[in-house]
């Protein structure tokens, strides 16, 4: 399927062998992936907790991979610098966790890192509207945020068509993000509704070989 975005597929560390999480992400880079999905959870905006920022540094030592971090945190203010610092390549940020998400968003890009904001699912887009020009990514949740293998809600679709035809009416290269039940399955369908940034966490990581599943994704998306 041609596409004038990047299509991006990043593997959602979620559901990776949290013990071996420095050789999981070799094996994504040796299977030719350029960006990893790290879901920060903290136990109070989703009822999970995963990691923070100094697992993070820890494997920034060992990856060239692009970290694109999702953070599902209340009050995301506390922790941005120290996240960035961490090696975050890209910070995304929820709306529902954020007041004043324009100073959120301000300050991510005065830190150096990509940015990005997140809505869950029911939440509207016009929350974003006036703040695309300043966002290198929207994250469409397709389930509610916390945890992996829940099922795609399908009204996420609609929305994902109308942020893309927003994002073209300003005449930006935002890239949309989908996160949550994307597999080999549906993602073309993601793409055909303007998503461009795909994570997928059990459908990735429960079938190695992991450069065999990154193929049959791109193949899923080509055909
Ligand atoms: C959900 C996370 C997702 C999740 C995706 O809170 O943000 O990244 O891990 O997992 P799957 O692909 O299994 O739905
Ligand atoms: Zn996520």
């Amino acid at each position: 399927m041609p596409s004038e975005y990047p299509f991006i597929l990043t593997p959602s560390l979620l559901s990776s062998d949290f013990s071996r999480i420095g050789e999981e992400l070799a094996a994504l880079e040796q299977a030719g992936l350029e960006w990893v999905h790290w879901d920060v959870m903290d136990g109070a905006f989703v009822p999970n907790i995963t990691f923070g920022p100094p697992v993070i540094k820890a494997c920034r030592t060992q990856s060239k991979l692009f970290f694109d971090v999702h953070l599902m945190i209340e009050q995301p203010d506390r922790y941005l610098s120290e996240f960035v610092d961490a090696g975050a390549d890209l910070l995304c940020v929820h709306a529902e966790a954020c007041t004043h998400l324009e100073r959120t968003v301000s300050e991510i890009v005065r830190l150096g890192a990509k940015c990005g904001v997140a809505l869950n699912p029911h939440t509207p887009l016009d929350v974003v509207e006036y703040l695309l020009p300043q966002l290198d990514m929207v994250l469409v949740m397709s389930v509610n945020p916390g945890f992996g293998g829940q099922k795609f809600i399908p009204f996420t679709k609609k929305k994902m068509q109308r942020l893309r035809a927003m994002i073209q009416e300003q005449k930006l290269s935002t890239h949309i993000q989908v996160d949550g039940g994307i597999t080999p399955e549906n993602i073309r369908e993601m793409a055909g509704h303007g998503a461009n940034v795909f994570v997928s966490g059990s459908a990735f990581f429960g079938f190695p070989p992991y450069a065999d599943r990154y193929r049959t994704f791109l193949d899923a998306l080509e055909r």
